[in-house]
Parts: C-alpha cells; structure tokens; sequence
C-alpha cells in the first residue's frame, strides 16, 4: 500500500520538475498528479468488488439496485471492480467521475476499452490515491444509461469514519427525483459530514436549514478555510460534488434540494426560497496560485449550430463549431501546464467535465478566483460566461473533455485531450 504522503511528495517532485513552485504548508491543496504508469503494477487487491450490470423494471441496474452499491475505500486500497453485463445490449463501462485513474481503467468506449456486451466482464483496477466524494457511471451511450440509472458512489476516506457520514446522490429517474425523503435522528455534538453528488443532467439547488455549516470540499478536493455559512445555497452542476459539515444541534436539520426536503433529523419548516447561492471562487482561504507560466494554451468555445454532415440536418452542441467526431484531438506533453478557457456562446448552462485530470479554476468572467484554490472536475458554464482553468497535464493518455449534460454529448459536445 502506499500512503497519502508518498503520493504528495511524487505530486511534488513532478511540479518541482515543470516549473511550479510547490508550496510549503498547502498538503490541503496540492493536486492529483499521477505517477506515469500506474497501471501496470498496482498490486494485489485490498478492496475487491463485483457490479452486475442488468435491467430492471423501471431502468437499468448495478447489482439490482438504483444507485448501484456505494463503494467505499481507504486511501492506499487497491481497488478491484469487476463489471459483469448480463443483458444490456449497447454495452456498459465503468468511468470513475472525478478520480484520476491511469487511462486503462477510465472506462470510455472507443477509447480506452470496449463496451462489456453481455455476458463478458472487465476488470477495473486502480490504486485509491484521491480521498473524497466521487462517482461512478457507464460510458456506454451514456445519455441513456447513466440516465436509466447505471451510476454510484465513490467514497475514499483517509481515517475510519468518525461520527456521521451521509452520502446524497440526487439522480432524476422516470421523472421523480431520488432518493425518496429520509429522516436520521443523529445525538446532538455529532460531526455530521453530508457528501452531495449531483449524478443528473443539470444543477440542482442545495441549502441546508436549521445549522451554520462549512463546505468543507468540492469534487473531492478539500476547500482551505472554510468560513461558516448560513441561509445559504449551493448549486451543484451535473456530476459535481459537494461535501457539507457541520455539527448536529439539539434541534432538527433538512438537506433541501430545489426546495424539496430529502434528508432530515426531525421536522423542519425553515423556508430557504430567498436565500443567497455561495459562489466558491471566493470561498475559503486564498493560497498563491502555483502555476508560474503555462506551456500551453487551449479554448473551447461552445455554441449551437447546425451539423449537414448526417443523413439528416440537425441542430449540435458544438465546440469550436464543431461537433463530434470532428471535434479533434488537443496534444499536451505530459508534465506540461495547461490553461484552458471556456467561452459559452450559447444560450443554456454547458457542465465541463475533463478526465484524468483537476483543474485549477483561474477565473470567471475576467474577475480572477479570490478564495481557497479551487480543484474542479466539473463546472458549469453559464450563457456567456468565460472560465479560464489550468492543469497540469500529469497523466499521460487520451482522455474525453466534455460536457456533462450527457444529452449534449449525444449531440456533438465532446472533444479529447491527448497526454503524452
Ligand atoms: Cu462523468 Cu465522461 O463523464
Ligand atoms: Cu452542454
């Protein structure tokens, strides 16, 4: 096994060797880099799994259940997955959202595996080196299937859980939206961490009513100084996460989503309609941004656009007007810094989403991010907004950089980076 400190010194030595100055004293924010190569020699399994892909009578299910099981682990666990398909036709894969894989295991078709049809497996395997909140869905047609309900958690902690520790999934299925309410009586001192994953198409609305509460991380990267907030929300986009604390009161607390209650410790009745939406880019305690220069520079401008190239005419989600598959291939060399910016010339909201990799949110909008470095792996571009992020291009392989309301995927928006 390897612990979490091995795993900086390498992030370390490998931002020493581009460039960056590393930072004393910021553990908390170093990002997920990767030692290349990875993949070949994990090791034996600590963590084995099994998902069984099949459907169900209201869509499709992992191992019979909508979301499949919560996968849980230990920093320095390798992880083993087997993903069995027994009746899905258009193939299932397993793409671990948010977690830095070596490409082998990142489980898109057509690029790093095919499909699993059924009756074949796959196995995943890769070392969890990432704590935090993250997800996992197929990538098989994934408008459909993530939708129909092949997706789950991911949860990596470093230390046993101490006190309470809730995982949130909100997923849209048949048009309900899940999980049905629950309520937790939970003693008063306990630290409660809630860990919120928006697995749907679009932002939800969080707040949580009746307790002052920290974000404590977002896509799984912990948030430097977090500052208490109350009558507050937050807005998760498609396949972010957040992960809420907070210590529960004698009196009860509701985790709202969109205004609906789905999670409780008693009766609540605090109305939240006007509340306030936190914006993270000025969250948190401001560290200096480790990037001295970038080696490369991308844009992606997204728009909507007519595609003549089909059988049919349709209307696309294009990407520097184009759809897929002539979206091309972005190179980097690996170990290079990368900024990119997102310009959104459309008129709806484009979640970005790159694999294998965390960004480092810059700024939105020419106003640059004043709070705790940001980590993201998926952020919603607005109508007209323009972010601009950086990488470091630390995990060699071709990876999808898309977005992530899937229909738009279906439609053109995606595009790939290329590390090597
Ligand atoms: Cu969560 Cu390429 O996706
Ligand atoms: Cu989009």
């Amino acid at each position: 096994t390897v612990s979490r400190t091995a795993g900086v010194v390498a992030a370390a030595a490998l931002v020493a060797g581009t460039g960056l100055a590393a930072q004393p004293g910021s553990a908390d924010v170093v990002p997920h880099l990767h030692e290349a190569g990875v993949a070949a020699g994990v090791g034996e399994p600590t963590k084995r799994f099994t998902l069984v892909a099949g459907t169900t009578a209201t869509g499709w299910a992992f191992n019979g259940q909508v979301p499949g099981p919560e996968l849980t682990a230990t920093v320095g666990d390798v992880l083993e997955v087997t993903l069995r398909n027994t009746d899905i036709e258009r193939g299932v894969t397993l793409h671990w959202h948010g977690y830095d894989v070596p490409n082998s295991q990142d489980g898109v078709p057509g690029i790093t595996q095919a499909p699993v049809l059924p009756g074949a497996e796959f196995v995943y395997r890769f070392r969890a080196d990432q704590a935090g909140t993250y997800w996992y869905h197929t990538h098989a047609v994934s408008d459909v299937g993530v939708r129909k309900g092949l997706y789950g958690v991911l949860v990596v902690r470093t230390v046993p859980v101490t006190g309470v520790d809730v995982t949130i999934p909100v997923h849209t299925l048949g048009g309900r939206t899940l999980p049905e309410p629950r309520t937790e009586r939970i003693a008063a001192g306990q630290p409660v961490r809630l860990r919120l994953v928006n697995t749907d198409n679009t932002t939800h609305r969080y707040a949580l009513t009746g307790t002052p509460f920290l974000v404590a991380a977002i896509d799984g990267s912990d948030l430097a100084g977090p500052a208490p907030l109350t009558g507050t929300a937050v807005l998760i986009p498609a396949g972010g996460r957040y992960d809420l604390v907070f210590t529960a009161p004698a009196t009860p607390v509701a985790l709202l989503v969109d205004g609906r209650a789905i999670w409780s410790t008693g009766a609540v009745t605090t109305a939240t309609g006007k509340w306030p939406v936190l914006d993270p880019l000025g969250y948190g305690r401001p560290a200096p941004v480790p990037w001295s220069r970038h080696d490369r520079e991308f844009t992606l401008v997204l728009d909507r656009g007519l595609d003549l190239k089909g059988l049919l005419p349709r209307y696309a989600h294009t990407v520097n007007g184009a759809a897929d598959p002539d979206t091309g291939v972005q190179v980097a060399r690996l170990g290079e810094t990368v900024k990119f910016t997102v310009v959104n010339r459309s008129t709806v909201v484009h979640p970005w989403h790159l694999h294998g990799h965390h960004v480092l949110v810059l700024s939105r909008n020419g106003q640059p991010a004043t709070g705790s470095p940001l980590w993201l792996d998926s952020f919603d571009v607005r109508p007209g907004e323009v972010w601009e992020v950086a990488f470091v291009a630390g995990n060699p392989g071709m990876w999808a950089n898309h977005c992530h309301n899937l229909p738009h995927v279906e439609a053109g928006m995606t595009l790939h980076l290329m590390v090597r």
